[in-house]
């Protein structure tokens, strides 16, 4: 296997790791993969300069070499805060109704895809496979070619992929697809954004489209797409169980719980979570069930996420107003029914808490993955597991059918389930969860690595020209 040079927006630099398991499935994923296969990861170091100078910080731990850059303050606020996260994550997560188009975006997202280039070129050698990662670098392909790189250059997306007739409505839709068609393999998360997206290709663009084999050619030139669905670095996720640090969070949460069954939800604070759609079915429950209250104590662990973005504040106020009313209404002198905690845990820390609790709410309105599904499934006792209770808009649910899966818009349907899942015998939730373990366990992070990277080197000629 040749050397791997991994590009993505975030780089998981050593002093960082360990933070929080809801910031994001990717980070984690990367670095299980390096470890791997060995090679470099190059990224935005997350800091500002005030000219930009291209300088490289590089950087090596636990087997793991990052070189990362710095952006200037225009730089993160018209591409990242502005393009990535303003006009990308929201369209590609069905918001249209979030999505904002100004052209300085664009600009800003154009010249830092060229930053990027220009100063990972030095880095790559004839013999290297090249793996783009994430919506942020849509265009990096691209940019390598016209710089006259000829390696294998794959990309993956780590978010859903819209429907033909939402994606339209992006100016210059067509340069940014075209953009990506000088990648030789792209990976999508599940079979739905992968035909989504071969369906613009064919509709939008006229490229011939082989469906058996995912290849879609346009201009002379071949790219083959196909799904990948990542999944948890398995093995490493549960050697976590065995610390102290899993340990000692399980006990609190049992011992804090006490007679109630502890539910819980670890999510980034992003409105494609759904996170106050979450609690509307939580009150729905508990207006449904008032003699339940009891029973149920809710954890919602939330880190704020994206803060300098005005729909992410709003959907902060938004939460924490929803439960602020469910406890004001709810609430006891000794008895609260939700936890909400704006803070990020270590991973052996996050183990511990999903073990301790009994169900795990994971309601997102669209979600490429979602590893925390996973992650919930793998921290579980498998003689007493606890109930996942999934979103079918998810792109675990495709994997993970023995969920309970739920429509998140409905806060019927998610207290009905919430009520299935306090309810349910031994027996079910062993016969679910042993089912669901057997994805989480064997379709996990390195068998993607693997799956994508395998792939891509098989691919028959780079996507020059
Ligand atoms: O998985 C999607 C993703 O946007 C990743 O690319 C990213 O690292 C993660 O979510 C967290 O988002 P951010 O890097 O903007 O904090």
């Amino acid at each position: 296997m040749s050397r791997l040079v991994v590009i993505s927006n975030r780089v998981a630099v050593p002093k960082a790791r360990g933070a929080a398991g809801a910031q994001g499935g990717l980070a984690g994923a990367l670095n299980s993969a390096l470890k791997q296969n060995g090679g470099i990861w190059f990224g935005w170091s997350g800091q500002e300069t005030d000219t930009f100078t291209g300088n490289i910080n590089v950087q090596r731990s636990e087997g793991v070499t990052t070189a990362t850059i710095d952006l200037e303050q225009a730089d993160v606020e018209e591409y990242y805060n502005g393009y990535a996260n303003s006009t990308l994550w929201p369209l590609f997560h069905y918001r249209i109704d979030l999505t904002e188009y100004e052209q300085e975006f664009g600009r800003g997202y154009e010249r830092v895809n060229e930053r990027f280039a220009q100063s990972v070129l030095p880095l790559i050698e004839p013999e290297d496979t090249v793996w783009v990662h994430d919506y942020h670098l849509m265009p990096l392909g691209e940019r390598l070619r016209s710089r006259g790189v000829k390696n294998r250059i794959g990309f993956f997306l780590h978010i859903p992929w819209p429907p033909t007739r939402l994606f339209v409505s992006l100016p210059f839709h067509q340069r940014l697809v075209r953009a990506m068609l000088h990648y030789d393999l792209i990976g999508f998360q599940t079979t739905e954004w992968l035909e989504s997206f071969l369906h613009y290709c064919e509709r939008e663009l006229g490229a011939t489209v082989d469906h058996e084999d995912c290849v879609v050619e346009l201009d002379g030139r071949k790219t083959v797409a196909k799904a990948y669905p990542i999944g948890v670095d398995y093995d490493h996720f549960v050697a976590q169980g065995q610390t102290i640090a899993a340990k000692t969070a399980y006990r609190r949460l049992c011992d804090s719980s006490r007679t109630r069954t502890a539910m819980i939800g670890v999510d980034r604070l992003d409105y494609s979570k759904g996170l106050p759609e979450r609690m509307d079915g939580i009150g729905r429950f508990f207006d449904t069930y008032p003699d339940r209250v009891k029973d149920l104590l809710f954890i919602q662990i939330a880190p704020p996420s994206r803060e300098d973005i005005g729909s992410y504040q709003k959907i902060r106020t938004m939460l924490e107003q929803k439960t602020g009313q469910i406890n004001g209404a709810r609430s006891d002198v000794d008895l609260v029914p939700i936890r909400y905690v704006n803070r990020g845990y270590s991973m052996a820390e996050l183990f511990g808490f999903y073990r301790a609790a009994k169900i795990g709410l994971v309601t997102p309105l669209r979600d490429g993955m979602n590893l925390v599904a996973k992650e919930y499934v793998a921290a579980q006792d498998p003689e007493d597991p606890g109930v996942l209770v999934l979103s079918r808009f998810a792109g675990a649910a495709l994997q993970m059918g023995e969920a309970l899966l739920v429509n998140p818009y409905s806060p019927d349907d998610v207290a009905h389930n919430i009520r299935l899942a306090l309810d349910m015998s031994l027996a079910e939730r062993k016969a679910r969860w042993e089912q669901l373990i057997v994805t989480v366990r064997d379709d996990n992070v390195l068998r993607w690595t693997d799956n994508f990277i395998t792939d891509l080197e098989g691919t028959t000629e780079p996507a020059v020209g």
